[in-house]
């Protein structure tokens, strides 16, 4: 079976914002504490954060962090997060149905972002609180000193504003399962005075406003014009969130998912074109796809902690989907349609980053590993910076139960003019066949491949532990070649791929 492929270097899609490769810590199961939070753990810094995951987490050079939630954030009193630990009250999480300790709030986060090399995104509680305690905690977070709650900040140990410049208002104010859900007229007006009052502390701040949980719920897509008419002049980002299963176990149509992506993706940007067009603005807004992952493995599970059978533990084992080889492509489709999509998804965050749904798990006490879903990642993070690429793309296709017509060939560019590289990422989704690619390269010079990457594996099932972390990884690629301006490669079935050429 054959594909083809023409990428020229003057066809471009966007520059990538690094953000796209963002991912998020919430207070939520494990991800805290236990998570990148253990002081009796071996590796303990004198922060108590682990420093074995601190490695991993460099290693996926994860640009910003989103915290404290997700849902979570819809009832959190930042203050309990402060100040001297053993004065920080518990509190019941309602959220997740357990216990909050409060051991780490923004400056323990912060510290942690320092050490692991990225920034933070905030999120403000517009749930159970407002704008009162939105400008609070802004002041109190990035004022430089001399008022009441930027000096609270410096008594509290940090004499440096933290200086956070991205903020989400809200999370998720669409879903009925949120702490203070609002209709899109109630949110809308509430976003809007937010978002006014905390640019007149500081006008050059990126605000992002809630858009759909998901692209299923029923006030989708309205509740996107509704809350961007109110909000339009004031915010530049509409946040989306995603989550991909696979319960029925058919491959096919679950590999094809990403195709909704990219129509939820494209809905979304047609709703920002005519409230732009509406308001006669020439502003731009963009997606931050601020929640993304496959979360289905452990929902079963998790039942009788949410329905609050175990009373309200601290920090319990929540959402920790152990991912198979399978979602191994499911990440590296996501992704890709991320890219192919980033003259308008400027911001996406992997959700979440430690144990709860996560790339990276740990044994209390224990060992810290990757997931199988690690590696897609960890390629398009590290390799995938620069300018991608417009492509051109022939391939067969099937017919997916849910979706219709699916190319097997799934493939995104990304060029980066100071290094002259240019990467691809590859994904065959074919259940039997190799695909024969054949990619012709216009105006880059002469070019030879430097890196090639693949996964595959027998058993989709198939996932790392903490007995057998190295169960699904990477291996070197064999025979792909480059000449002549172009490059052909053999890709097989259910696999995936990176390939790095050079000038
Ligand atoms: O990431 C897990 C949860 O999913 C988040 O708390 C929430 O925003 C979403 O529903």
């Amino acid at each position: 079976m054959k594909a083809a492929v023409v990428a020229h270097k003057g066809f471009t899609i966007s520059t990538i914002d690094p953000r796209l490769y963002g991912s998020f810590i919430e207070h939520l199961g494990r991800a805290v504490y236990t998570g990148i939070y253990e002081p009796t753990h071996p590796t303990a810094d004198e922060n108590g954060m682990r420093r074995d995951v601190i490695d991993l987490v460099k290693e996926l050079n994860v640009p910003i962090v989103r915290y404290p939630g997700g849902n979570f954030v819809s009832a959190y009193n930042w203050e309990d997060g402060v100040g001297p630990k053993d004065e920080r009250p518990v509190r019941l999480d309602l959220a997740w149905h357990t216990s909050e300790s409060n051991q780490v709030g923004l400056h323990e986060f912060a510290d942690w972002c320092d050490s692991v090399g990225t920034e933070i995104m905030l999120a403000v509680n517009l749930g159970s609180r407002g704008l009162d305690e939105a400008r609070n905690f802004l002041e109190y977070t990035n004022h430089e000193g001399g008022s009441a709650w930027s000096d609270k900040r410096r008594a509290n140990g940090r004499e440096k504003p933290f200086d956070v410049r991205l903020w989400c208002l809200g999370n998720e104010m669409d879903g009925p399962w949120q702490i203070g859900h609002k209709s899109a007229d109630e949110y809308g007006r509430l976003a809007h005075e937010t978002a006014k009052a905390m640019r007149a502390f500081d006008s050059r701040l990126e605000l992002v406003v809630c858009g759909s949980s998901n692209a299923h719920m029923p006030t989708y897509p309205q509740w996107e014009a509704t809350v961007l008419e109110h909000t339009y002049n004031e915010v530049d980002y509409i946040s989306l969130h995603m989550y991909f299963e696979n319960r029925a176990k058919d491959t096919a149509n679950y590999l094809a998912r990403s195709l909704e992506l990219d129509t939820y993706i494209a809905t979304v940007a047609g709703v920002i074109a005519y409230v732009k067009a509406k308001k006669r603005s020439t502003k731009d807004v963009y997606i931050s796809f601020d929640e993304w992952n496959v979360w289905y493995h452990s929902k079963e599970r998790d039942r009788a902690i949410l329905e609050g059978g175990s009373g309200w533990p601290e920090a319990p084992p929540l959402l920790e989907d152990d991912y198979n080889f399978e979602d191994v492509l499911q990440v590296g489709l996501i992704l890709n349609t991320f890219i192919n999509r980033s003259d308008v998804v400027k911001i996406a965050c992997l959700a979440q980053l430690v144990n709860v749904i996560a790339p990276i798990m740990t044994v209390p006490g224990g060992p810290a590993w990757r997931q199988t879903i690690f590696y897609p990642y960890y390629f398009a993070s590290v390799f995938g910076r620069g300018t991608a690429l417009k492509l051109m793309v022939d391939s067969p296709n099937y017919v997916a139960r849910d979706v219709g017509a699916v190319p097997y060939l799934d493939v995104s560019a990304v060029h980066d003019a100071e290094s002259g590289h240019v990467t691809f990422f590859i994904v065959n989704r074919h259940l039997t066949e190799a695909l024969d690619l054949d990619v012709t390269l216009i105006e880059f010079g002469a070019l030879s491949v430097v890196d090639d990457q693949v996964m595959t594996h027998p058993d989709l099932t198939i996932t790392n532990t903490a007995e057998n972390p190295d169960a699904v990884k990477p291996v070197r690629g064999e025979g792909a070649a480059a000449q002549e301006g172009r490059l052909t490669a053999s890709i097989a079935p259910l696999s995936y791929r990176m390939i790095r050429l050079k000038a």
